[in-house]
């Protein structure tokens, strides 16, 4: 498989096979991840497998406990009237702690370099140092077989999800993915917008055209 097409099947998988991914996949996956790009060359990402069914247990209780009340504050609280994706979304949830591995990703603080604290929005820049891999990594998995859901809710329970790993105070939670071997395949079709909606030239709003040239 080549990394376009990989890029444009990897969707976000919400129920997976109960089998094992084997250390040496995540290893060759993330051997490759690591190449990723990150301000300064000071490699701040480290990541912790979780394969102890007692954590992955403790790591569903929190992802309940964080994700569910913002999304019954917006799809209700009865699975009757859930749309397919959000009784999927909602079954993920619910067997979150059973999925067969949750990637935590941290990165430590120190080694981003955030360059937009000072503007008066969110900042958004220490990610760029952290997602590069992230994103590798899961192209990578996905070449092996192995889907990926990423997710930030458990972000919000940081101090829990450190005590429970370990993590020392200088690493930051970026966020988590669960992984395994899909249950129903990879999908074929995502929907995105266009790039002719979102990608433009020399000035915002100026679409690039699918056939021009560009010098
Ligand atoms: C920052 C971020 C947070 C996300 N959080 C969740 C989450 O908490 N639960 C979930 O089921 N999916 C989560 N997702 C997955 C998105 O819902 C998914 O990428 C989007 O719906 C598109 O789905 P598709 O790639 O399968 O087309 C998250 C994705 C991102 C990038």
């Amino acid at each position: 498989m080549d990394a376009l097409e990989a890029m444009r099947t990897i969707g976000t998988a919400r129920s997976f096979r109960p089998d094992d991914v084997p250390d040496e996949v995540v290893h060759r996956a993330a051997e490759a991840a690591r190449f990723a790009p990150q301000g300064g060359n000071r490699q701040p990402v480290r990541l912790v497998v979780v394969r102890d069914r007692a954590k992955k247990a403790r790591l569903g209780e929190l992802y309940e406990r964080t994700w569910r009340p913002y999304f019954e504050s917006r799809a209700g609280a009865d699975p009757g009237r859930y749309s397919p994706a959000q009784r999927a979304m909602s079954e993920f949830a619910a067997r979150f702690g059973e999925h067969p591995l949750i990637l935590v990703v941290c990165a430590r603080y120190e080694d981003l370099l955030v360059t937009d604290l000072e503007l008066d929005r969110p900042s958004v820049v220490g990610g760029a140092s952290i997602y590069p891999y992230v994103q590798n990594l899961c192209i990578a998995l996905r070449v092996e077989g192995v889907a990926t859901a990423l997710t930030t809710a458990l972000c919000r329970v940081e101090p829990e999800v450190r005590e429970l790993l370990e993590i020392p105070d200088e690493y930051l939670t970026a966020c988590h993915l669960a992984a395994g071997y899909p249950a129903q395949g990879f999908p074929t079709k995502l929907r995105r917008r266009p790039v002719e909606e979102t990608v433009f030239v020399d000035t915002f709003g100026s679409n690039i055209s699918r056939s021009a040239r560009h010098t």
